[in-house]
């Protein structure tokens, strides 16, 4: 039982935390896993500070109705994110329900922190956190501190966490009368002799027999059957690549096709693909490096301290360079939290000294390590001179380094036309370090741009850091684990509904998936009328303008329902046109749609783009002699009602 979920599957809160001898719960509601890094980072804390004994737990592994019942003067810290539009997580789902029709007094016993993660450039900022902070107290629990909130849309989710964390921290030791004991980090997770016989070593694929018996598939025909999930990927083969444009060696992007007929996984169109990626050889060995850790080939199986403790591998026993391959988040930025827990581990005294003035100073930190785009290894041999550190037990690292978490992309073909693949459409990202020119890459997308490389010409040496050989197939045949995430963003149900799409850049890919869903739909049923479609796409020039020969084909389908409003932001010598002038241009247009009940459609760049968007909307409802104000409300409305409905990110 120690392989996945080391609980004992008792869902009766009160009955874990005795059983187990805690003294502190942690809750967090977490969508994509950030909630959960910092809700284990807080429990290391009170751990290691006041000595606690702290369960910290999926909101969605426990029922609620004990709450109230745990021992007189015991805290609770909720961490829950913020998903969508203001929506829980999926996790967090029945604590909302459970929340909303708890009775006034239920809580009454309950004294609890809450952090919230979320995002300033979307709409309903933190809205998840703030509807469980009413809930909680509206059921008579009694709040301390502060109300944390993370803002991930100015990238302040760490610093955000740590001042709120610091002030926390001394609230709560006064309140509950703590002691500070900071005691030395103790594992978590503690090594295991490798029983020779029946062990089985992974490297790294996520393969069927490491399943929890409840997730086994029941295989007809060889059929893989889900529920895939974030605990489940399915493990799918690319049938096809394509690079959609190539300029320079500087910006690339990919089309890949993901072939799910071997297994019962069912997408909607408008859904979007988690992909888990895997790390680059080359960072790997630096990360194998800065510790110590030779070449990574030692299997190592672990098992969890008690009994609430989910073990940091969907699979063990495994190799080091497995785990940090496929499961360690070994090349983002690194947290200053992190950096304060190196401490301990540091090589020497000017290291420990020098470190602990970066954890101390957050300009210093940014400074040095954050505007230099460090990642771990980097700063730690950085800081050693190249030299390995030797004393950061594997364990730890285990248990401190964010685990790899899948990445979402639009889906960019239709459930009707291609029920077999998924298509997604990406930018490969790629920037320069400022400071010393050297590439930053994104994990997935160049992972999917070496394959695309790899299918395509495989003569050309380009790229050849990743291990082709590795568990998860040769390059030219790679495997990459899914999971299809749903989603809210919807044709209309009635198809003489007119439809207005707003979707420059790869913001066009859940369109090119709505469009190619009306194709089908005309070709499944001649007589079906549809309403306008109207798409208005903008790109930097010709060269970057995506799935150029195809909208024509659509165009020939549906006849002049489909019309797409093209504009260009880089042309020579001519100024620069966003997707937002020309919905103004043709605001005539826009407006008779929405009289019509159009059903508006905003996908891509949320910072920017969507906000200019949403603000020429606005006033073109002006020009219908609403105030500001009214245009606002009305635009609120259509949001609530799904008919304005964004995917951005
Ligand atoms: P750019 O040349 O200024 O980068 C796809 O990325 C297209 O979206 C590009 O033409 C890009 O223009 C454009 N774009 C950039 N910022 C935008 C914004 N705030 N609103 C609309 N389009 C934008």
């Amino acid at each position: 039982e120690d392989i996945t979920v080391a609980s004992s599957g008792c869902r009766v809160l009160v009955d874990v935390f005795h059983d187990n001898n805690k003294d502190y719960l942690v809750v967090f509601g977490s969508q994509t896993g950030t909630a959960e890094e910092y809700a284990k980072k807080f429990s290391k804390e009170l751990k290691t500070k006041f000595g606690l004994n702290v369960m910290c737990v999926d909101i969605d592994n426990y029922d609620f109705d004990t709450l109230n019942q745990l021992p007189t003067g015991t805290f609770v810290s909720f961490f829950i994110s913020t998903y969508g539009e203001g929506d829980f997580p999926d996790t967090a789902v029945g604590l909302d329900t459970f929340l909303s029709s708890a009775d006034p007094e239920s809580l009454n016993k309950l004294k609890f922190t809450i952090f919230g993660l979320g995002n300033s450039t979307y709409e309903f900022f933190n809205g998840a956190s703030k509807r469980a902070l009413k809930g909680l107290v509206d059921a008579g629990a009694t709040h301390i501190g502060k109300f944390g909130m993370a803002d991930d849309g100015f990238g302040t989710t760490d610093e955000d966490y740590l001042s709120w964390k610091d002030e926390i921290l001394d609230i709560l030791k006064a309140e509950g009368d703590f002691k500070v004991t900071n005691s030395k980090w103790k594992p978590s997770f503690i090594l295991q002799k490798l029983n020779e016989l029946n062990d089985k070593v992974s490297l790294g694929e996520p393969s069927l027999q490491y399943l929890p018996s409840s997730k086994l598939p029941t295989t007809s025909e060889g059929i893989q059957t889900g529920p895939f999930d974030l605990s489940y990927p399915y493990v799918a083969p690319i049938v096809k690549t394509q690079e959609l444009f190539s300029l320079g060696n500087e910006r690339n992007c990919v089309h890949v096709e993901i072939d799910v007929s071997k297994s019962n996984l069912k997408y909607s169109t408008g859904d979007h693909l988690g992909i888990w990626p895997s790390n680059p050889l080359e960072e790997v060995d630096k990360f194998l490096t800065a510790f110590n850790l030779e070449s990574g080939n030692q299997v190592f199986k672990l098992k969890a301290n008690d009994h609430t403790l989910k073990l940091p591998f969907p699979i063990v026993p495994t190799t080091i360079r497995s785990a940090v391959q496929h499961y360690l988040e070994i090349t983002g930025p690194i947290s200053r939290d992190l950096f304060t827990q190196l401490i301990q581990f540091a090589p020497n005294l000017d290291i420990k000294n020098t470190i602990d003035k970066l954890s101390k100073d957050k300009e210093l930190f940014a400074k040095e390590i954050t505007s230099k785009y460090f990642n771990l290894a980097d700063a730690l041999l950085e800081l050693s001179n190249g030299k390995p550190w030797t004393k950061v037990p594997w364990e730890f690292l285990c248990e401190s380094i964010p685990k790899l978490q899948p990445r979402y992309y639009s889906i960019s073909s239709s459930a009707i036309s291609e029920k077999q693949t998924i298509h997604i459409t990406a930018i490969v990202e790629k920037s320069f370090n400022p400071i010393n020119s050297k590439p930053i890459l994104g994990v997935t997308t160049n992972l999917l741009h070496n394959i695309e490389v790899e299918q395509n010409n495989s003569q050309d040496n380009l790229i050849t850091h990743y291990d082709l050989d590795g568990p998860r197939g040769l390059y030219s045949n790679y495997k990459l684990p899914v999971y299809v995430r749903k989603s809210t963003f919807r044709l209309p149900t009635n198809p003489s509904t007119p439809v207005i799409m707003i979707g420059p850049g790869t913001g066009v890919a859940p369109f090119r998936g709505f469009i190619r869903e009306r194709v089908a739909m005309l070709k499944n049923e001649p007589n079906i009328k549809f309403g306008k479609q109207l798409l208005f796409y903008g790109s930097r020039n010709e060269d970057d303008y995506l799935y150029k020969n195809e909208w024509p084909k659509y165009s020939e389908s549906l006849g002049n329902t489909f019309e797409m409003i093209v504009c260009h932001s880089r042309l020579p010598g001519s100024k620069k046109v966003y997707v937002q002038d020309k919905l103004n241009e043709n605001r005539q247009e826009v407006l008779k749609l929405l009289d019509a009940g159009a059903f508006i459609y905003i996908c891509g760049d949320a910072k920017h783009m969507a906000r200019d968007v949403n603000k020429v909307l606005t006033d073109i409802l002006q020009s219908k002699g609403m105030n500001e104000e009214e245009a606002t409300n009305v635009l609120k409305t259509f949001r609530t009602s799904g008919r304005y409905q964004e995917d951005v990110w």
